[in-house]
């Protein structure tokens, strides 16, 4: 049995070691807002925050997140900056199909967290590993300096 914490719970898990942490969040604890698209670090979608900084949860094996603190998509509005961004995401109605949006909005919080006012290329770089195959990118970045300002 595997005790983690995820969005500030505790929580028991029966789960082989190996097994990533997407599948632990989805299968396991039905936090399905973490999603999967290419299973091998490509695309981003599948992004949590693990000991505060962004991680393909497809790629890390639960095991290794030992006593880490896990935030999800369902927990992050719960921070300053992750109630900031997804404010901003509303008022410019950044997704489309929203299938990448989670992992938009998680790589997005980690930014402002690293670095609250981030230029154009700070925000091009922090993003480069989510991919939208909507094309949202431009008001992905709208939607960052908009909750930037907000910390102005
Ligand atoms: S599903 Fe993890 S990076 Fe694509
Ligand atoms: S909003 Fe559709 S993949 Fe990004």
């Amino acid at each position: 049995m595997l005790t983690l914490t995820i969005n500030g719970q505790l929580r028991e898990v029966d789960a082989p070691e190996e097994m990533p942490l997407l599948w632990v969040l989805r299968d396991h604890l039905n936090l399905v807002g973490t999603k999967y698209g290419c299973g091998i670090a490509q695309c981003g979608v599948c992004t949590v925050h693990v000991g505060g900084k962004p991680v393909r949860s497809c790629q890390l094996a639960v095991g290794d997140v030992g006593t880490r603190a896990v935030v999800t998509i369902e927990g992050i509005g719960e921070t300053p900056n992750g109630a900031k961004v997804q404010e901003a995401w509303m008022e410019i109605a950044v997704p489309q199909c929203g299938y990448c949006q989670a992992g938009q909005i998680m790589s997005a919080t980690a930014l402002l967290d690293s670095n609250p006012h981030p230029d154009d290329s700070d925000i091009d770089a922090a993003m480069a590993g989510n991919l939208c195959r909507c094309g949202t990118y431009i008001r992905i970045r709208r939607a960052i300096k908009n909750a930037a300002d907000k910390s102005a």
